[in-house]
């Protein structure tokens, strides 16, 4: 069933069984942040083996072909990857920062597109994902522009600090935001940032997933601020590796305080 359904590798307009199966590991995947079922490891073990060493163009495609021909995993995806790199391509940011790093694939893209000189930081407080996303930087040849924070921005305080004290962040020198963690986080970090007052005019957020598994709270924030703190582009795109289910990635720049 799978190869029909996953012929040559192009997104699949009906959802792939290792979707469902990924949907029947939902319990495990809230409580770990993983299936369950070793993909997030067998992905790793795929890019070293598939991808050209120090290639991050190669590391990308083979990540892609693992989640078309083998087992989907809960990356940005191609499709909404490539709104990800138009926005930092449009941006030009120095600082990035990522919450959810997962298997480190959206970071990939961003490390691919982000000016010379350039740094990502990525939060995941899954320190086994954080592992396996280092093992796939490290291959790719990105590990000296992108660093996984272990940790969360809910915890109370202690990520924000460890990033103003150990990573420089400072009032007004963080220029891009890609949000794609817990969705009930999106909008209460959001304001953690703002709180530090970390962000400036102009820099830009990115949220994932606004539609599916949905983030309702923070595209009100957004809709209610539009043209005052926010100014949004709604991209209307598909949920990763397949054309059946309809998503929402936001694209936000921040217009100072009112
Ligand atoms: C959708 S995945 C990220 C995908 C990744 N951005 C990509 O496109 O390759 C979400 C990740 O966020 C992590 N996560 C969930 N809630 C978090 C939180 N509150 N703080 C930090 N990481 C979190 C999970 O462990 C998971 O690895």
């Amino acid at each position: 069933m799978r190869s029909l359904l996953e012929a040559g590798g192009k997104r699949a307009p009906f959802l792939r069984w290792s979707a469902l199966r990924m949907a029947f590991g939902m319990r495990h995947l809230m409580r770990e942040w993983q299936v369950g079922d070793g993909r997030e490891d067998a992905l790793a073990d795929y890019v070293l083996a598939h991808a050209c060493p120090g290639d991050v163009s190669d590391a990308i495609r083979a990540v892609d072909e693992f989640c078309y021909q083998r087992s989907v995993m809960m990356n940005v995806g191609d499709e909404k990857g490539l709104i990800l790199d138009t926005a930092i391509t449009r941006a030009q940011p120095s600082r990035l920062l990522e919450l959810g790093t997962y298997c480190g694939y959206s970071a990939l893209r961003a490390a691919r597109v982000m000016p010379p000189g350039a740094h990502l930081w990525s939060i995941e407080f899954a320190a086994a994902n954080a592992e396996i996303a280092r093992r796939i930087w490290d291959h790719a040849g990105v590990a000296d522009r992108v660093t996984a924070v272990v940790g969360s921005l809910g915890d109370g305080g202690t990520t924000l600090d460890c990033l103003s004290n150990d990573h420089g962040f400072a009032e007004g020198n963080l220029d891009f935001v890609f949000i794609d963690h817990d969705k009930a986080a999106y909008l209460p970090d959001l304001e953690s940032l703002l709180k530090r007052g970390w962000l400036h005019r102009g820099t830009v957020v990115v949220a994932d997933n606004v539609k599916i598994p949905g983030a309702p709270k923070y595209r009100a924030y957004m809709q209610a601020e539009e043209g005052r703190m926010w100014r949004t582009t709604e991209h209307p795109t598909h949920v990763e590796y397949q054309t059946l289910l309809k998503d929402l990635v936001l694209e936000s720049e921040y217009l100072g305080q009112p």
